[in-house]
């Protein structure tokens, strides 16, 4: 998808994007270092988008592990689709129902979450259904790695897994922080 069609998309569904721009090269880099690949059997993907960061997880993800992407936004599913990766599957779902997918897929627990779905506008429960999710389905060790715009939601995280650790990443519009927590 363009830039301009990417923007129109980010204005027409403002409330389940929350942005206009897809995550920048830094931003995607940065998300994808919290990951240890070498120990990764199953990574989950929240809010996909186009693929942007998915392109950067498939790139070192092992040739045996699996990346199970969800998306709600039927637009970008169909160019995920077009991902022509045995590794990937898409849950054209919302995130909440990880676990029935992950179960599904005859796993019971995820090495990592990479999330860059926008919680600071969606309905506060559904967010923290969603993130309690990741928290109960991450393994011992297993990371959380979550983008955001500002820090106003950092402390769901701290109540949640107990721990954030925070790094911020200039180049992208708008600049983002990328929050880690780790599961105890
Ligand atoms: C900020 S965009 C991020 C897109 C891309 N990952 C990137 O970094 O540029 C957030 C994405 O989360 C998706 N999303 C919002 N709510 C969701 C939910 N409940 N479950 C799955 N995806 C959701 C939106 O459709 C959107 O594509």
């Amino acid at each position: 998808m363009n830039r301009i069609d990417y923007l129109r998309e980010g204005i027409k569904n403002l409330k389940t994007m929350g942005t206009i721009a897809r995550s920048s090269r830094q931003l995607c880099k940065n998300m994808v270092s919290h990951v240890n690949f070498s120990d990764a059997e199953l990574i989950v993907e929240l809010g996909a988008g186009d693929g942007v960061i998915t392109k950067y997880i498939l790139r070192k993800l092992k040739p045996d592990a699996k990346l199970l992407v969800f998306e709600v936004n039927p637009k970008f599913c169909m160019i995920l689709r077009q991902i022509k990766d045995p590794r990937l599957i898409l849950a054209e779902a919302s995130a909440e129902k990880l676990g029935e997918y992950v179960e599904k897929m005859g796993f019971t627990k995820v090495d990592y979450v990479i999330s860059a779905i926008p919680f600071v506008v969606l309905p506060k429960q559904l967010g923290l259904d969603i993130i309690g999710k990741c928290h109960d389905y991450l393994k011992k060790g297993g990371r959380f790695v979550q983008l955001h715009y500002s820090l106003v939601a950092k402390n769901i995280y701290e109540r949640i897994f107990g721990n954030v650790n925070i790094s911020f990443v200039p180049i992208n519009i708008p600049p983002a922080f990328v929050l880690v927590s780790e599961k105890r």
